[in-house]
């Protein structure tokens, strides 16, 4: 069965076509990252005025490719996203599934995220669920019970700031621009995670509890106060510090988290997605905490940490033929 995904809920513009949920056949993804870059974050009507503009852009090309693959129904990112972006997917693929007779799905993305797994062909077996699908990304941070692709259970999620979001802001204040998660990875390589001290925190909560909004106001204030009294030529290397030592602390609040919802469930699969699972140094850190005779870790392959109509795609085909997917 053939899906073709759209995807437009933040900034980037994106149509698949994805057989039995794991073989991407068809990709167009555009990021709109650099139109928004000089306003520091994703501006709602600017996304949505070009969502528009590549979707028209796209049209020739996808009635060829429509023609090519006769897709079997049409997803689309629906739920979860900012509103006016949201909704030129949503006209789009409702006018695609009319068009060609076909059904449409419509997809929770955030869930989506978790994905990525299923579509990398090198990652072998699957994972099995029940599992834990850990989310983070730029607007939502989730720890996740699967029992199934469509069963699920949130059992934590960020009480205030997305981690996404938190290294946006940061970013943002180091002068860095948007987005700003990628720019602090690379930042924090040439820095000094210890040098800065941070709190993690609710260091001492049993619960599983998510919050990223203190660390990023501590991190903030932390680095203006230090910006006073440093000498104009060591700024850059501040500035590196305190990306590392950030970066550190926010990633060791998630893992502890993770931590709690494997001790909870007793769940030993933790599936990882959304954009910040791009970084490096959380997969390091992720492997080094969680045991590996323990727990087994998926990580997305990097093109689809991010949003992508595949994972929408994918994930639509999860949703009704669920048995299918999991081996
Ligand atoms: O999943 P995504 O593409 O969009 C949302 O659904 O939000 O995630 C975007 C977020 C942004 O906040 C971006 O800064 C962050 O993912 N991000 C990263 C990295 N790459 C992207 N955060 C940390 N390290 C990265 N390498
Ligand atoms: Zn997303």
């Amino acid at each position: 069965m053939r899906i073709l995904g759209v995807e437009t809920t933040c900034d980037e513009t994106s149509v698949a076509i994805v057989e039995n949920g794991q073989e991407v056949l068809y990709e167009f993804t555009l990021s709109q990252a650099k139109k928004h870059s000089r306003y520091g974050g994703v501006v709602p009507e600017l996304a949505a005025r070009e969502h528009v503009k590549n979707l028209q852009g796209l049209l020739p090309e996808l009635i060829e490719v429509v023609d090519k693959y006769n897709p079997h129904a049409v997803a689309v990112a629906a739920k979860i996203g900012l509103p006016p972006a949201v909704k030129t997917g949503e006209a789009f693929a409702r006018g695609l599934a009319a068009g060609l007779g076909v059904e449409l799905i419509e997809v929770n993305h955030v869930i989506a995220h978790i994905w990525g797994v299923w579509l990398e062909p090198s990652i072998k077996p699957k994972p099995q669920f029940p599992l834990l699908g850990v989310i983070v990304s730029g607007g939502h941070t989730m720890i996740i019970r699967f029992k199934s692709p469509t069963e699920f259970e949130v059992l934590g999620t960020t009480e205030d700031d997305a981690i996404g979001e938190v290294f946006d802001k940061v970013a943002r204040e180091l002068g860095l621009g948007y987005p700003g998660g990628p720019k602090i990875e690379t930042l924090a390589k040439l820095g000094d995670e210890f040098a800065i001290e941070l709190p993690i925190p609710l260091a001492d909560v049993k619960d599983i509890r998510l919050s990223f909004a203190g660390l990023k106001t501590a991190t903030i204030n932390l680095y203006r106060n230090l910006c006073q009294k440093t000498y104009k030529e060591y700024k850059e290397f501040l500035k590196q510090d305190v990306a590392a030592s950030f970066q550190r602390v926010a990633f060791l609040h998630l893992i502890a988290n993770v931590e709690k919802a494997i001790e909870k469930t007793g769940l030993h699969t933790v599936v990882l997605g959304g954009g910040v699972s791009a970084n490096q140094r959380l997969i390091d850190l992720l492997a080094q905490r969680l045991d590996p005779a323990k727990v087994q870790l998926y990580i997305p392959p990097l093109r689809y940490t991010g949003d992508n109509a595949a994972l929408i795609a994918g994930y639509a085909y999860a949703m009704s033929n669920y048995q299918d997917v999991v081996t």
